[in-house]
């Protein structure tokens, strides 16, 4: 992670977020406190607050300001991270035990409760009435995108579908740090909009990303459960470009008929699509959007900060954590 050039400006500022992010944890249960570190410690690639300390120094922003954005938006995201793990059963994060692989279900639930409350008083703190209230709506759009997900999205194959559903969880937060942190930082709609549409695209990119992982990515660096979504009936990017291609394959044609539970025709699907074109299909669509969201960079000034920028967006697909 550390030759990644893109930290190299921030580096100070993301070691505060971390601080910042660590002091909620005073004043708490021992075992709260407990949690919170084991979760800290676990670490991440902290691509959120980063994001937005590289575009609020770009625009002159304050850097207490920026540092308490970037760390209500990183427990915003531990959070639902938390939660999550928990809806999904998954035992392994960031190359650690989750919570839920250690505590009750009810212990989990309320740790993440713990950390929506200090994301949102440290949403507070940035002192911002339409940043609390960007805060507020993101939080409700992800919550919403979870359940729908887990309510009416299994074994649905359709592109819309599968786009609402990882702007909602994932595309949402980028485009609100990216939004936010030019908020704060200047008074100029135009350049807040551009910041809007280059995290909005980024997002997209990194869910993408995600979901290709998740039938290509190497289990020891991703350090979480792979090949799993499928097993869920969550339909992403590669097998739908898959199904796209083979509509009559048994196998797409079980899976749209709610057949998700047989583990043995998705573990062969699973390996049908690995095989196939569909993750260079869509690892070629996750591109696009990076260069849509790196077009919006393009009428500022190429200072330090943007050129990390575009390193960053580079990353976001070339990643293979
Ligand atoms: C994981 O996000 C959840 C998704 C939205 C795909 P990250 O890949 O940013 O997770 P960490 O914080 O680096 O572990
Ligand atoms: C999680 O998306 C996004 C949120 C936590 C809102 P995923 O389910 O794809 O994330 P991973 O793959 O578990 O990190
Ligand atoms: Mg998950
Ligand atoms: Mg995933």
């Amino acid at each position: 992670m550390n030759n990644v050039t893109f930290y190299t400006p921030i580096q100070e500022q993301i070691l505060q977020v971390e601080d910042r992010m660590r002091a909620q944890g005073a004043d708490c249960h021992p075992d709260l406190r407990a949690a919170l570190d084991h979760l800290l410690a676990a670490g991440g690639k902290r691509i959120r607050p980063t994001l937005g300390l590289l575009v609020g120094n770009m625009l002159g922003g304050a850097s207490e300001t920026l540092v308490t954005l970037g760390a209500a938006v990183e427990l915003l995201h531990t959070a639902t991270l938390v939660h999550d793990d928990l809806i999904d059963g998954a035992l392994l994060r960031r190359g650690s035990e989750t919570l839920n692989a250690r505590w009750s279900s009810a212990a989990t639930v309320l740790t993440g409760d713990f950390l929506f409350a200090r994301a949102a008083k440290l949403a507070a703190d940035v002192d911002y009435l339409p940043v609390m209230q960007l805060f507020a709506e993101t939080l409700a759009v992800i919550v919403n995108g979870e359940l729908t997900q887990l309510f009416s999205a299994r074994g649905v194959i359709n592109r819309d579908n599968y786009f609402q559903r990882i702007y909602a969880k994932t595309a949402s937060l980028f485009e609100m740090t990216t939004r936010a942190a030019a908020m704060v930082s200047v008074d100029n709609a135009a350049a807040i909009e551009s910041f809007r549409k280059f995290g909005y695209e980024l997002g997209m990119a990194f869910q993408i990303v995600d979901d290709l992982l998740d039938f290509t990515g190497e289990q020891s660096a991703v350090g979480k459960p792979l090949g799993s979504d499928l097993l869920q009936g969550l339909v992403t990017l590669p097998a739908i470009y898959y199904a796209e291609m083979n509509p009559d394959n048994p196998d797409v044609r079980s899976l749209a008929a709610g057949g998700w539970g047989d583990h043995e025709r998705m573990e062969r699907l699973v390996q049908a699509i690995r095989a196939s074109d569909a993750p260079r299909k869509a690892m070629r669509e996750a591109e696009q959007c990076v260069e849509r969201a790196l077009a919006n960079l393009l009428p500022f000034e190429d200072r330090e900060e943007r050129a990390a920028l575009e390193n960053l967006a580079r990353y976001v697909v070339d990643r293979k954590i």
